[in-house]
């Protein structure tokens, strides 16, 4: 039996590396740098790059910028440069910078709603409301992610049924796509699909993306997991890069080029250049002054740094 067969033939991949990875960096990374990482990974042919976000300075510095980054980046014709905008304040930030598509974040876990964005789950709902009011209003996309699907850092289990319910709130408020984010990168392929198959039950699953971030190194596992149960958009992070400033120890979301490693050994189409990828990964790697995380860039540059 093919158990291959099932697998989408195209997945869209969300890069989130100048986000999710940067917003973790606690030395700030000059605005000139994020521009030009950006721009490298629209030339690699990424359709989705998570640019920025429109949060509080005072809680996350490294995101201070984001008008900035958003006024600088070269956009490419019929690539999405969404945003993260925690509240109606940083929507219209945002909007007056020019973005097209934004992301709402909430958490499936109260502890970590309180921490990462200082109000309840229900009260971040309520919040994310008038968003996606003035985001019709000004034909912007909205993009919706759950927090601690898979266990939080705080809490610990969180009932994939409540995962299913913020998710469908989400939904009914007008997220075109609902990004399903294992903060801690704790959760396994069995638990990952159980939860896709809880969610799915509520919405579409055509609607759903994966992103994992990979602290217990099960990330890549649990995209092939969540491919199985037919979850075709996932996030990733060049060189993988990044944490959360509210989740203590978690690391970068799975890498951008092990994820394309894994989806060009299936023969699943991305539309990603794996040479121009792992540029850019390098490009911010060697700022940063380290080694790319990703498991693939490395064996790649070794393997490109041995006489043949
Ligand atoms: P707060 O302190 O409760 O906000 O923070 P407030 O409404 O009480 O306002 C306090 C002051 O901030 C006011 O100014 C507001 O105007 C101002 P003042 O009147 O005192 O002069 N303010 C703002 N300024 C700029 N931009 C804004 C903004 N909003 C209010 N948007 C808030 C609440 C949500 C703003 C804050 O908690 C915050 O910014 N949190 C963001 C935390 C964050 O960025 N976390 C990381 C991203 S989420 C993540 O990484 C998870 C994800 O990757 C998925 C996964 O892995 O699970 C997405
Ligand atoms: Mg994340």
């Amino acid at each position: 039996m093919d158990d291959n067969a099932s697998l989408p033939q195209r997945v869209r991949l969300v890069e989130v590396g100048p986000r999710d990875g940067l917003q973790n960096e606690k030395a700030i990374v000059p605005t000139e740098v994020k521009v030009e990482l950006i721009d490298r990974l629209t030339r690699a042919g990424l359709s989705a790059i998570e640019a920025t976000s429109f949060v509080l300075p005072k809680w996350v510095p490294q995101m201070g910028d984001a008008a900035e980054v958003m006024r600088r980046i070269l956009r490419k014709p019929g690539v999405r440069y969404p945003v993260l905008t925690p509240n109606l304040k940083g929507f219209e930030a945002a909007l007056a910078a020019g973005a097209d598509e934004v992301a709402v974040f909430v958490a499936a876990s109260e502890t970590f709603s309180q921490k990462n964005i200082n109000c309840s789950i229900d009260e971040s709902l309520a919040r994310a409301a008038p968003i996606f009011a003035a985001a019709k209003a000004h034909d912007v996309r909205v993009r919706g992610y759950i927090s601690c699907v898979l266990g939080c850092p705080y809490e610990g289990t969180v009932p994939a049924s409540r995962v299913a319910d913020v998710a469908a709130a989400l939904h009914r408020l007008g997220a075109y796509e609902i990004s399903l984010g294992d903060t801690i990168g704790i959760g396994t392929a069995g638990q990952t699909q159980g939860l896709v198959a809880s969610v799915a039950a509520q919405v579409p699953i055509a609607t759903l993306a994966g992103h994992f971030h990979d602290t217990y190194g099960q990330a890549l596992t649990n995209v092939y997991a969540a491919m199985q149960m037919g979850v075709a958009t996932f996030d990733c992070s060049v060189a993988g890069l990044g944490g959360c400033p509210y989740a203590k120890g978690a690391t970068g979301n799975v890498a951008s080029e092990d994820v394309m490693f894994l989806l060009d050994g299936l023969g699943i189409e991305t539309g990603v250049d794996m040479t121009a990828l792992r540029a850019a990964g390098q490009y911010i790697s060697d700022f940063l002054d380290r080694a790319p995380a990703s498991r693939v860039a490395r064996a790649l540059a070794a393997r490109d740094a041995t006489p043949a």
